[in-house]
Formats: structure tokens, C-alpha cells, sequence
């Protein structure tokens, strides 16, 4: 017979059991995106393409797209952030680009953010944001124009909100994805 057969192991009663090992915590650092970062930024963006209305785009942005986009932003010398764990997984990005082509639009951009879906409602918008917008305006930036969706972009609305982002306007009905019609909410932010 085993030695355990004769002296059954005996079981700690709840409150003597070693405390579970504690979550490790959530940590991050903000920094400069890198091209070899697109690959990531990608993964996360066409998350929310195949499975949200928060953007409007239907169809998976491919990596060319995303290259071009990034050169753009780095052509104008506009920030582009993203967010990685202590290991440099991205955990999410932000970057603003110019509101419109049209010069005299050119101290206006529009600001972008996008999460992980394991990162979000953790602070880490909020991070992302305290970060880039100080960076814009550094940049020359004057206005921040922020276009969410109206349904489903609760998050996105909320964090807006407190960062003193304003309701400039509310335009109904002008995507239709997943089968139903979408608006946008305008919020601007004057970076004074
Ligand atoms: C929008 C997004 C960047 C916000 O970042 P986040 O880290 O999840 O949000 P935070 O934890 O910093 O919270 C920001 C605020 O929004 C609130 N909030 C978070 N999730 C919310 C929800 N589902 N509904 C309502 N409010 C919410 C928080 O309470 C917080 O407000 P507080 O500071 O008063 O507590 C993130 O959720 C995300 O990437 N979402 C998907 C992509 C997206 O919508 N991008 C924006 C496109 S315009």
C-alpha cells in the first residue's frame, strides 16, 4: 500500500488555503508607434470592423491601407500612440489625421482610438487620450473633431465627454452596416 492509502491526505479547512495568486496587474506604456507595429494596430482595427458599427468601414482594412495611413500621419508629424503590455503586445493605439484635405482646414484633425477588446474599460482610453492630446497640440493643432457612432460607441462617447469634447452635431442615418441604418455624433475639443 501507498504511503498516502494509510494517512489520507487531509484537507485544509477554506480558511487556511493559500489565497489565490493575485491578478497581475494592468500595466502599459505609452509610446511612439513604430511600422512594426502596424501588423498589431490591424489585428485590432479589423476586430471592430467584422464586429461593431464603431466604425463604418465594411470590408478588413489590408496592411498596405494601414501603411499608408501611418506614413501619412508621420509625413505631417502628427502623434501616433500606441499602448503595449510589459511583454510589447499592443494593446491599443490612437493617431489623429487631418479633418480634411482642404488647406484651410489645417489645424483641424480627427482623432482615433481603438482598444483590444481584453483592454478596454480599464482606463486605458483614457491614458491614450490624456496623452495624444497634448502631443496634437504640440503638433500645431487647434481643433479635434472626434465622429462616433450613435449606436453601440458608448465607451467612446462617455471618454469624449470628459475630456471636454462638446456636441457639435448629430447627423442621422448616413451608414447603414449589419443592416440597419447608423449615425455619427460630431464632438469637438479646442486644444487652447
Ligand atoms: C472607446 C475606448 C477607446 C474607451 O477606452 P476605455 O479604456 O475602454 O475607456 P476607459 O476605461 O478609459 O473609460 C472612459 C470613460 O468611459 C466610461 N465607459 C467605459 N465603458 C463604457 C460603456 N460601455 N458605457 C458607458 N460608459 C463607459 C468609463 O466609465 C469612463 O468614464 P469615467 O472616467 O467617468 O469613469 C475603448 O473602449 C475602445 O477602444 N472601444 C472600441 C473602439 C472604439 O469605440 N473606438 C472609438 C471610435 S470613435
Amino acid at each position: 500500500m501507498l504511503e498516502e492509502e494509510y494517512n489520507p491526505r487531509r484537507k485544509l479547512p477554506p480558511h487556511l488555503k493559500p489565497a489565490p495568486p493575485a491578478e497581475p496587474a494592468f500595466a502599459f506604456e505609452i509610446r511612439d508607434a513604430t511600422s512594426r507595429d502596424i501588423p498589431h494596430m490591424l489585428e485590432i482595427y479589423n476586430h471592430y470592423v467584422a464586429n461593431s458599427t464603431v466604425t463604418f468601414d465594411e470590408d478588413p482594412l489590408t496592411l498596405k491601407e494601414m501603411r499608408a495611413k501611418f506614413a501619412k500621419v508621420q509625413e505631417l508629424h502628427y502623434p501616433w500612440l500606441v499602448a503595449a503590455s510589459p511583454r510589447g503586445v499592443i494593446l491599443g493605439y490612437a493617431y489623429v489625421t487631418p479633418w480634411k484635405p482642404k488647406a484651410a482646414y489645417r489645424f483641424t484633425v480627427e482623432n482615433s482610438i481603438y482598444l483590444g477588446p481584453a483592454s478596454t474599460g480599464k482606463g486605458l482610453g483614457k491614458a491614450l487620450m490624456a496623452e495624444l492630446l497634448p502631443r496634437a497640440k504640440a503638433a500645431g493643432v487647434k481643433e479635434v473633431i472626434a465622429v462616433i457612432a450613435d449606436r453601440g460607441a458608448d465607451a467612446s462617447l462617455a471618454m469624449h465627454r470628459n475630456f471636454g469634447f462638446t456636441e457639435i452635431g448629430h447627423m442621422g442615418k448616413v451608414g447603414f452596416k449589419f443592416g440597419r441604418w447608423l449615425g455619427t455624433v460630431l464632438m469637438q475639443k479646442s486644444l487652447k
